[in-house]
């Protein structure tokens, strides 16, 4: 079970997804992969694409969301240092707006408290950026408006963080972690020396009532809804999995589900009737790393799991199989879907494991960030593995909550085909799309009315908007969008990839 490099695959050649010219290509390539990743012949037009339909059965602020597309929420580490928008952040919602998405996750994670930021630059959403905030989502709106006529069907929320073991909220180069439990494999990566960083259950309560206050702001500036980040290995997320905390906040599955039941308590006891969604990762993995006895000069070796034979049962995450942990368990996934119907939220937003210690099960690519691996195995089988763990929590989940489906932009040309036939099966109700649109916001809007899409702006996954924050510069599609391309920071991210061999 333990990891062995001897035990590991020899390296695979990647076959890139520009290079199957048709959708028979695609299939006869899926079908060596043993996976089951369905696409439809031709892209849809119209009303004959399920893609068009307004998403049916729930309705958020009292609005039917007006298609099945969304654009899922990305930090750009472009704000101000008092949290605030500046004109990069403003360019980025007014592109959001332009997407033709009638879900729109604001563009990124805010966070509900200064020291929860991921990075200096992160928007805070706290009574000081009350105006930046109402005026980045009326640019929204009102680019929407513009360009397709009507806002009675957009939907517009804010996700809201704190960023637990990833805070970097003073310096991008300095880790000030705040955790959950005390990880045996994480803590060395992300600096967590002592047990005075792990929050205490009052510290929790206080933190609880930044996420009340924060559902307050947003209502008051105009956001449909409030998403609650569970993901990642973001702080609501770590405690999702915190088996091993004492308390009221660790151990039993009702203890450590305790903190978004007393957020949506308090949302309501504030008497603010602002609806409610949560990003989650559905499941995780084990952490990984790339395998250093294959690395070659200039390049990251592929991606192997940690040593984590000390560590079982694996008692260190949520969504994982604890005797197995290279394997997902929806077990408690599905308890945690129920959950959310109960507690009235309206919209679950599923992903998987983290940027930081997975980044090949939650944003699939062909090249690395820099603090990545290559790939071990062709990514599609991680798109494939998200879109059916939606597919098997959609078919048990109750009515009246819709259900988000992440990591399609791998797919690139065939993401259409593909989203068309996940929506029209009823696999899941909406596309979420991450990194396409920050090169390609209009893919699916072109998709919709041309019935093609341009090759040139479609993400190729290049995850230079992943390495650039990395590295405490601008996120971005530096190569795609010529806004980035241009900047100085551009050549700063050239040597950056140099010198760590993405
Ligand atoms: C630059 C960047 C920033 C991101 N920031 C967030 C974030 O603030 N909140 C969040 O839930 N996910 C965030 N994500 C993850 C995306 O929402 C999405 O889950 C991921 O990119 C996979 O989807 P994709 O394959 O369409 O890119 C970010 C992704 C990228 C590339
Ligand atoms: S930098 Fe651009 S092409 Fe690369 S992953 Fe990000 S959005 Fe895609």
């Amino acid at each position: 079970m333990m990891s062995s490099p001897s035990l590991m695959p020899e390296p695979f050649k990647l076959t890139r997804v520009p290079s199957l010219k048709t959708v028979a290509d695609f299939r006869a390539h899926v079908a060596t992969l043993g996976i089951e990743l369905p696409c439809e012949d031709s892209i849809a037009v119209g009303e004959a694409s399920p893609l068009c339909a307004p998403v049916r059965g729930v309705t958020v602020n009292g609005k039917n969301i007006g298609n099945r597309w969304a654009i899922q929420p990305m930090e750009g580490w472009d704000g101000t240092t008092s949290g605030g928008a500046t004109d990069e952040v403003r360019r980025r919602w007014q592109r959001f707006g332009e997407s033709g998405a009638k879900l729109i996750y604001g563009g990124e994670a805010m966070a509900v408290r200064p020291d929860g930021r991921a990075n200096p630059n992160q928007l805070i959403i706290i009574e000081e950026n009350k105006s930046d905030l109402a005026q980045i989502r009326e640019l929204l709106v009102e680019t929407h408006r513009q360009k397709y006529g009507r806002v009675d069907d957009l939907v517009v929320g804010f996700q809201l963080t704190h960023s637990g073991r990833f805070c970097k909220p003073t310096d991008k180069k300095r880790m000030e972690p705040r955790v959950a439990f005390r990880h045996p494999i994480l803590d060395r990566r992300f600096n967590v020396t002592s047990d005075a960083q792990v929050f205490t259950d009052s510290e929790i309560d206080e933190l609880i009532r930044c996420y009340v206050r924060a559902a307050r702001i947003a209502w008051e500036v105009g956001a449909d809804f409030v998403d609650i980040k569970h993901c990642h290995g973001y702080l609501l997320h770590e405690f999702l999995g915190a088996h091993t905390r004492p308390g009221r906040f660790g151990g039993s599955f009702e203890n450590r589900t305790r903190i978004v039941r007393e957020i949506v308590a308090g949302i309501r006891s504030d008497r603010n009737p602002i609806d409610i969604g949560v990003r989650l990762s559905a499941f995780d993995l084990v952490p990984f790393k790339p395998d250093p006895a294959r690395a070659e000069p200039g390049k990251l070796g592929p991606g192997i799991p940690e040593d984590f034979s000390q560590c079982l049962p694996y008692r260190y995450g949520f969504g994982v199989n604890a005797q197995n942990p290279t394997e997902p368990d929806l077990g408690e996934t599905h308890q945690f879907v129920r959950h959310c119907s109960e507690l009235g939220v309206k919209i679950l937003n599923l992903s998987a494991g983290s940027p930081y210690y997975n980044p090949h099960i939650q944003r699939p690519a062909a090249y690395p960030p820099s603090d990545g691996y290559q790939p071990a195995h062709d990514p599609l089988i991680d798109v494939a593995r998200q879109i059916q763990a939606v597919r098997e929590l959609k078919a048990k989940a109750a009515p009246g909550i819709a259900l988000v489906g992440t990591a399609y932009s791998y797919l690139q040309e065939y993401l259409p085909h593909v989203a068309q036939h996940v929506v029209r099966n009823g696999w899941v109700d909406v596309i979420g799309l991450g990194r396409m649109t920050l090169s390609y916001p209009e893919i699916l809007a072109d998709a919709t009315s041309k019935g093609a899409v341009t090759q040139k702006l479609i993400c190729r996954t290049f995850s230079d908007c992943t390495t650039a924050p990395r590295n405490g510069l601008i996120s971005g599609c530096y190569p795609l969008d010529k806004y980035y391309a241009n900047k100085p920071e551009a050549q700063r991210l050239k040597e950056v990839k140099r010198a760590v061999g993405t």
